[in-house]
C-alpha cells in the first residue's frame, strides 16, 4: 500500500464491532445453552479463527454479513476435535480456548502462525496446570503448539504477574469446570469483557477492587448453566483509534465516530488524547448490551507530549502504536513506560515502533518497558516493515498521511486480522 499526505478529512463513520467482544460472543455462545444472536460481529482473521475452531469442535455456527447465530450445546457439549485447532494470529483465541479445553473429557491440540506460535504460554500454563489440568507445549519452548489432555480441575486463587484479560479469562473459563471458587487477583485492572458478558450469560462471578491499591480480583462459582444471549457489540475502540488520530492528525479536519465501546477499562486512549490537548467531545453517551457506547467527535488539534506510566497502561496496550505516531507528531516529549508486554504481543512492538519512527525521521528511543519520542520534527515517507502485524500497519498508514514524500506500508493485508475494510473508511472521508 503506498500512502502520501492529505488535508480535510470530513465525515461521519462507523468501525467494526470490537474483537474482543466478538471473540467471547462465539466462546460463550458455544458453551451456553441455546441460541446466542449477535449484532456487528467483527468478520477479521481473528475472530474468523475462533468460529472455525467452535465448529470444529462440533458447534453449529451460522453467519449472515455481520450477524451471527451460534447454536450452544452447554458447559458440556463441545465434541473431540476431528483436527488440531487452527488459532492463526490470535493470541485471545489461543488463551482463551485452552481455558475452556481444560475443562473438556477429551484431547485437543491448539496451533497458529509463526508469530503466535513464539508468544508465550507459560502464563496461562502454570496457573492452569495448578489447577489440575495437562496442558503441555509440544515443542517444550512454553509456547504453542499446546496439548491438553483431561485434567480433573480444582479452583485456585491466583495472583497473576501481569494485567492480562487473555491470562484472566483463561483462568476464570477453567474455572467453570472446576470444582470450587476460582478466584484471579491482577496487579492492576485489565479489559473486563469476560467478567460483564458471563455474568450476562448467568456465570455467578464477582468483581473486587482493593481500596488501598490497584489490585483487581475477581471470583466465579462453579456449577451455574450459561444461557445464550442476544448481543450487539460495541464498534471497537482500538480501530476507531486510526480515525481519532487521523482527525487530530490531518490539517483541517472533522471526523464523527457512531457507536464506539467506550468501557474504561478499554478507553485509556481519550484519557491521553485529552492530555495531549486533543478536540474530542463524546456524544451521545449510553449503555448497550452492559457496555457503554458513545459517539466520538473529533477535530484537528495541535497535540504536545505527555507521560503514560502505570494502571493506565493496560487499558490503552493495543493502542501505543497509534499513540506514538501521536506523539511522534506532537510538540515535546511522550515518555511511555511500564508498557514490557509491548514486547510480546503480534511482533515486539517497542522495537517496530521505534524502527518504523526512526524510518520516517522522529527522535525516539526504545527503552526497557517502553518509549521516549521526541515529537515535533516533520515526519518523511518512508518503507514501514510492518512484520505482519495489523496495528503496526494500520498506525503507520496514519503516519503517512501527515508525511512528506510518499510511504509504502509492506504486507499491508494484515489489517484484515481487525479489520478488513481499513481502507475503504479512509474513501468515505475523503
Ligand atoms: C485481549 C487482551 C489483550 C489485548 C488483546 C486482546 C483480549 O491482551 O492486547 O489484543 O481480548 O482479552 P493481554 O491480555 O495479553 O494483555
Amino acid at each position: 500500500m503506498e500512502l502520501c499526505s492529505i488535508n480535510g478529512l470530513k465525515g461521519t463513520i462507523t468501525v467494526p464491532g470490537d474483537k474482543s467482544v466478538s471473540h467471547r460472543c462465539i466462546m460463550f455462545g458455544s458453551i451456553a445453552n441455546g441460541i446466542t444472536e449477535v449484532e456487528n460481529f467483527l468478520k477479521g482473521a481473528d475472530c474468523r479463527a475462533t468460529i472455525q475452531c467452535f465448529r470444529t469442535l462440533g458447534i453449529e455456527i451460522e453467519e449472515n454479513g455481520s450477524s451471527v447465530r451460534i447454536h450452544g450445546k452447554g458447559l458440556h457439549g463441545l465434541m473431540p476435535p476431528t483436527d488440531i485447532l487452527d488459532v492463526g494470529n490470535s493470541g485471545t483465541t489461543t488463551r482463551l480456548l485452552a481455558g475452556i479445553l481444560a475443562g473438556q473429557p477429551f484431547d485437543s491440540k491448539l496451533s497458529g502462525d509463526a508469530s503466535l506460535n513464539a508468544r508465550p504460554m507459560k502464563r496461562i500454563m502454570e496457573p492452569l496446570t495448578q489447577m489440575g489440568a495437562n496442558i503441555s507445549s509440544i515443542l517444550r519452548n512454553d509456547c504453542a503448539p499446546l496439548y491438553i489432555t483431561p485434567g480433573k480441575l480444582h479452583g485456585i486463587h491466583y495472583s497473576s504477574p501481569v494485567a492480562s484479560a487473555q491470562v484472566k479469562s483463561c483462568i476464570l473459563l477453567a474455572g467453570l469446570y472446576a470444582d470450587t471458587e476460582t478466584s484471579v487477583t491482577e496487579p492492576s485492572l485489565s479489559r473486563n469483557h469476560t467478567e460483564l458478558m458471563l455474568r450476562e450469560f448467568g456465570a455467578d462471578l464477582h468483581s473486587s477492587h482493593a481500596l488501598d491499591s490497584t489490585q483487581a480480583t475477581v471470583s466465579l462459582n462453579p456449577g451455574r448453566e450459561l444461557y445464550g444471549q442476544r448481543i450487539l457489540v460495541p464498534g471497537d475502540i482500538s480501530s476507531a483509534a486510526y480515525f481519532i488520530a487521523a482527525g487530530l492528525l490531518v490539517p483541517d479536519s472533522e471526523i464523527l465516530i457512531q457507536n464506539v465501546g467506550i468501557n474504561p477499562t478499554r478507553a485509556g486512549l481519550l484519557k491521553v488524547c485529552e492530555d495531549m490537548g486533543a478536540d474530542i467531545t463524546l456524544l451521545n453517551e449510553h449503555t448497550q448490551s452492559g457496555e457503554p457506547i458513545a459517539d466520538i467527535l473529533v477535530r484537528t488539534s495541535t497535540l504536545h507530549g505527555t507521560t503514560i506510566e502505570g494502571d493506565i497502561i493496560p487499558t490503552l496496550i493495543d493502542e501505543i502504536p497509534i499513540i506514538a505516531v501521536m506523539a511522534a507528531a506532537a510538540e515535546g516529549t511522550t515518555i511511555i513506560r511500564d508498557a514490557a508486554e509491548l514486547k510480546v504481543k503480534e511482533t515486539d512492538r517497542i522495537e517496530t515502533i521505534t524502527d518504523n519512527l526512526l524510518a520516517m525521521g522522529c527522535a525516539v528511543t526504545a527503552t526497557e518497558d517502553g518509549i521516549v519520542i521526541h515529537g515535533g520534527r516533520p515526519l518523511k515517507g518512508a518503507v514501514i516493515h510492518t512484520l505482519l502485524d495489523h496495528r503496526i500497519a494500520m498506525a503507520f498508514s496514519i503516519a503517512a498521511l501527515i508525511a512528506k514524500g510518499n510511504t509504502q506500508i509492506l504486507d499491508s493485508k494484515c489489517v484484515d486480522v481487525s479489520y478488513p475494510q481499513f481502507y475503504d473508511t479512509f474513501e468515505e472521508l475523503l
